[in-house]
């Protein structure tokens, strides 16, 4: 999708922001544009506070002048804004391709609404057939975790597959927590609810990127213009 559309999404999110609010601020090349925007309605004199759900952004969110608090601090948002990977009917997400999805689930649970910001490629009719669901685990014990991952993969009955993010390329990718992240393909989900039980079962897991029941509107950027998805 062209940056073009995502931004137009982006603005449509920002249109929602008020003096007052406290923000979470999401991770990603949509929500990048999120950020951008947001940092002109700051710079225009807009007071508000934003919670950064990754390092990257964090540091994206100090350029543009927008500032910053923590979960510490301020136990409950407003909103919280964030992209997706995969949207299916119900405003049920995929997420965590750009690996924040710890923060990014702990922000968007802090936050009275949730609002995803994505192209028309995201959506889909049921989760999981098209992207692999990323798992973040601990460092410790990875060959056991990932048996069992691997195993709730083939109880799926698919030709689903399980790979250590950045195994390839030799260097694991480290999440800013310092955590790991498998990438499981498990195909259409038809259980996410059983499946995120299972996931988080596993000891070695730290949570997963299914976000179900979390979000209630989406603004989904087409060629056509930007549609509304309210759940
Ligand atoms: C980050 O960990 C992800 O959850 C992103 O929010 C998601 O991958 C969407 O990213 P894009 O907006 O870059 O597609």
């Amino acid at each position: 999708m062209s940056e073009a559309l995502k931004r137009e999404a982006a603005g449509r999110a920002v249109a929602e922001i008020r003096s007052g609010m406290k923000v979470g601020l999401g991770t990603g090349s949509t929500a990048r544009h999120f950020v951008d925007l947001l940092g002109e309605k700051v710079r225009a004199g807009m007071d508000i506070v934003g919670v950064p759900t990754s390092e990257a952004t964090a540091s994206q969110a100090r350029e543009c002048g927008i500032p910053l608090s923590d979960l510490d601090t301020l136990a409950r948002l407003d909103v919280t804004v964030d992209g997706a990977d995969e949207i299916d009917g119900d405003l049920n997400l995929i997420k965590g391709a750009g690996g924040a999805l710890l923060r990014e689930k702990i922000v968007a649970a802090a936050s009275d609404a949730m609002i995803v910001i994505a192209d028309d490629t995201k959506v889909v009719e049921a989760l999981g057939g098209r992207f692999p669901l990323p798992v973040e685990v601990n460092r410790f014990g990875l060959g056991a975790t990932r048996a069992l991952v691997q195993r709730l993969v083939d109880g799926h009955g698919t030709d689903g597959w399980v790979k250590l993010r950045g195994e390839e390329a030799g260097t694991p990718f480290e999440t800013d927590g310092g955590h790991l992240i498998l990438d499981a393909f498990f195909g259409r989900i038809s259980q996410p609810e059983a499946l995120s039980n299972e996931l988080l079962n596993i000891p070695g897991v730290v949570q997963h990127g299914l976000f179900l029941n979390m979000c209630r509107k989406a603004y989904v950027a087409t060629p056509n213009g930007v549609e509304t998805l309210l759940k």
